[in-house]
């Protein structure tokens, strides 16, 4: 008598597969279009950081280290911090000193997300999202006329 044998199915988790990046391809337009306002840059840190906040709950740290770095190292144009230092005057060291805060904050979540350190990722990105806030609240209202 032959035995048989059951074939297990394994199911295969493509975790990582599903977030697929299309953020190059609309910064690229941006910056061809020479329209990278405030705004637009804004807009694009905010799908960056979903990217950052997906890696990081699936313990992505490829993801993580690359998203942290985007963020760290997303583009200010000349003209456009030339404009927002106009708007506001005395309070743009207040502006530089937040900015500073998050592109720090993301400078740290690239070492820890190259560490592997999901626990020191997660308090850092709890700084990271203190930043982004912390800016909004005291700028975002005053600024936004910039980009209409
Ligand atoms: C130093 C100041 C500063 C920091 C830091 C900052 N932002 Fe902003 N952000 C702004 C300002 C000013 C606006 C308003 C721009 C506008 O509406 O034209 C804005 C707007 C936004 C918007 C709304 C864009 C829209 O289409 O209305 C998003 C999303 C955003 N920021 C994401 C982020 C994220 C994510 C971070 C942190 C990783 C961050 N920002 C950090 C200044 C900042």
């Amino acid at each position: 008598m032959i035995a048989r044998k059951t074939i297990g199915t394994f199911v295969a988790f493509l975790l990582a597969g599903g977030f697929i990046s299309t953020s190059s391809t609309y910064s690229q337009v941006q910056r061809e279009e020479h329209k990278l306002t405030l705004r637009a840059i804004m807009s694009e840190l905010g799908a960056e950081y979903l990217r950052l906040t997906n890696a990081l709950l699936i313990e992505d740290f490829k993801g993580l280290e690359d998203s942290a770095r985007a963020i760290q190292g997303h583009p200010l144009p000349d003209e456009v911090v030339a404009a927002i230092k106009k708007k506001l005057g005395r309070s743009f060291h207040g502006f530089e000193r937040v900015d500073e805060q998050s592109h720090e904050a993301a400078a740290d979540l690239v070492k820890r997300a190259a560490a592997r350190d999901i626990a020191g990722a997660a308090k850092t990105f709890g700084r990271l999202a203190e930043s982004c806030v912390s800016c909004h609240k005291q700028f975002r209202a005053t600024l936004r006329p910039l980009s209409d």
